[in-house]
């Protein structure tokens, strides 16, 4: 049976610049959290903080949350215990919101459409519901590894429905292929349960 999902998640499928999620996000900072949260059963932060937390047994991992958006990880990763939470994100309005949960270290803005200026110096990147329709994101993705220690990992979710519309299975094997980095696990998890969404979610290493 076909679903029909909401416009607030569907204005950001189909290809995108960053100004068009700059504004995107400008307007929905405020509320956010409850559409995503309430409405929608958006379960992709905890899926990928319970991936996470079995890859970093040390609570004084240095932890970069890319995208981090009204910092919904960031609080995941606080109440785990992790006290070295970083976040980058598009987004000003978005940032202000994570700003106001008092659990990141730093928090700046970043496009991961353009080049980061990442040092290797951190135990994980994570980055949750940014990957969706867009065909660049398979590459984008690869510029994170700049900030990874040699033996960190890249815990990453996509849309399920993205997924699955611009062939990211292949994006991805070509973009590892590309750069040199390995996929160690891809797995089914719950995304937006209540907009019969699911999502993939990325175990990547150096
Ligand atoms: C669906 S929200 C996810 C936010 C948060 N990670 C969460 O799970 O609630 C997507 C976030 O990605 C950010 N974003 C989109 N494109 C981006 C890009 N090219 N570089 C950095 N952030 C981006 C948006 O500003 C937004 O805050």
């Amino acid at each position: 049976m076909k679903h029909k999902v909401d416009s607030r998640l569907t204005r950001n499928y189909g290809e995108k610049s960053s100004d068009d999620f700059r504004q995107v996000y400008r307007e929905w900072a405020d509320t956010y959290d409850h559409d995503l949260v309430h409405e929608f059963g958006y379960q992709a932060p905890q899926a990928a903080v319970a991936c996470l937390r079995t890859h970093l047994t040390s609570l004084d991992s240095t932890i970069l949350d890319m995208g981090c958006g009204t910092g919904l990880v960031g609080q995941l990763l606080h109440d785990a215990g992790y006290r070295t939470i970083d976040g980058l994100d598009l987004s000003p309005e978005m940032l202000a919101k994570a700003n106001g949960r008092g659990v990141y270290r730093s928090l700046d803005e970043a496009d991961l459409a353009q080049d980061l200026a990442l040092e290797p110096v951190y135990d994980a990147i994570i980055c949750v519901g940014v990957f969706s329709h867009q065909p660049s994101q398979p590459f984008d993705l690869a510029k994170l590894f700049a900030g990874l220690k040699p033996d960190g990992t890249l815990i990453a979710t996509v849309n399920g429905k993205g997924w699955h519309e611009i062939g990211w299975d292949e994006l991805l094997k070509k973009s590892a292929h590309r750069q040199g980095f390995h996929i160690e696990a891809i797995s089914d998890i719950p995304y937006l349960s209540r907009q019969h969404i699911s999502g993939k979610l990325l175990v990547l290493r150096p």
